[in-house]
């Protein structure tokens, strides 16, 4: 049994004051739901204060980024030793990370081993472009951004991995259900191959991209989509309830 897991990315929007109030608007509803994890993940300024509205809930916390050194001479980056002592989770990989920001499938890597001696619950997000996509390249570049992230790390550890075509991401375009569900399956696939089949099979595997209230039921019900990650919808209050709520409803029928 696999227990969905919904995450609010909320990109570089909100200043503290608007996600302090854009979080005390969902808390209640979101902390009544059970068998759905959620997450949210506000910009690094808004960790604590998104903290303490929180505090008491079952409501989970997520950074967008870190970096992988624990301490040092690094002006203007965040480290893991510094998440782990506020965020449950941490996003690794995103898309608009690897292409405005640098980082590639080896940074990822350390990343992901980074967290993971810290104690971080990683979501790591693959996924590829329209051109890879209409080129037929999808699975092979899906197979290799997992391999790479993966790279060196002996035994499978809790990780969710966040499937999120970029060409669907902020563009009101997203996937087809069917078609999302055939790349997750691909992963759990690489996922099997790399570290057996129960890693496959028990590893989460969220699908992102231009998710709304209108379409999440198209990818929840979806048998091995085991959740979403959403940017631009999560900063709509009601929005995001009801992408949960939908979730916590069709993943329990
Ligand atoms: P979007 O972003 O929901 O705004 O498309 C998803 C993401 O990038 O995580």
């Amino acid at each position: 049994m696999r227990i969905p897991v919904v995450a609010a990315n909320f990109k570089m929007n909100t200043t503290v004051a608007e996600a302090f109030e854009l979080v005390t608007s969902m808390k209640k509803r979101l902390n009544r739901l059970s068998g759905v994890e959620r997450v949210l993940c506000p910009p690094f300024i808004s960790l604590v204060p998104v903290k303490e509205v929180i505090k008491g809930t079952s409501i989970k916390l997520g950074a967008q980024n870190m970096f992988y050194e624990r301490s040092g001479a690094f002006t203007g980056e965040i480290s893991p030793v510094m998440l782990a002592q506020i965020c449950d989770y941490v996003i690794l990989g995103h898309s608009e990370r690897r292409a405005r920001f640098g980082d590639t499938d080896e940074i990822v890597n350390k990343k992901l081993k980074a967290a993971l001696a810290f104690g971080l619950a990683p979501i790591v997000c693959v996924g590829e472009t329209l051109e890879q996509n209409e080129g037929g390249e999808t699975i092979e570049v899906i197979n290799r951004q997992v391999k790479a992230a993966f790279d060196g790390i002996d035994a499978f550890r809790d990780t969710v991995i966040a499937y999120e075509p970029i060409w669907a991401i902020g563009t009101g375009k997203a996937a087809r259900g069917d078609q999302a569900n055939a790349v997750i399956r691909v992963i759990r696939g690489a996922l099997s191959k790399l570290y057996g089949d129960d890693a496959g099979q028990t590893v989460r595997i969220q699908y992102g991209g231009s998710v709304t209230a209108s379409n999440i039921a198209e990818f929840i019900s979806q048998p091995d989509v085991d959740g979403a990650l959403v940017g631009g919808a999560s900063l709509k209050a009601e929005e995001f309830l009801s992408i949960v709520e939908q979730t916590a409803k069709i993943k329990s029928t």
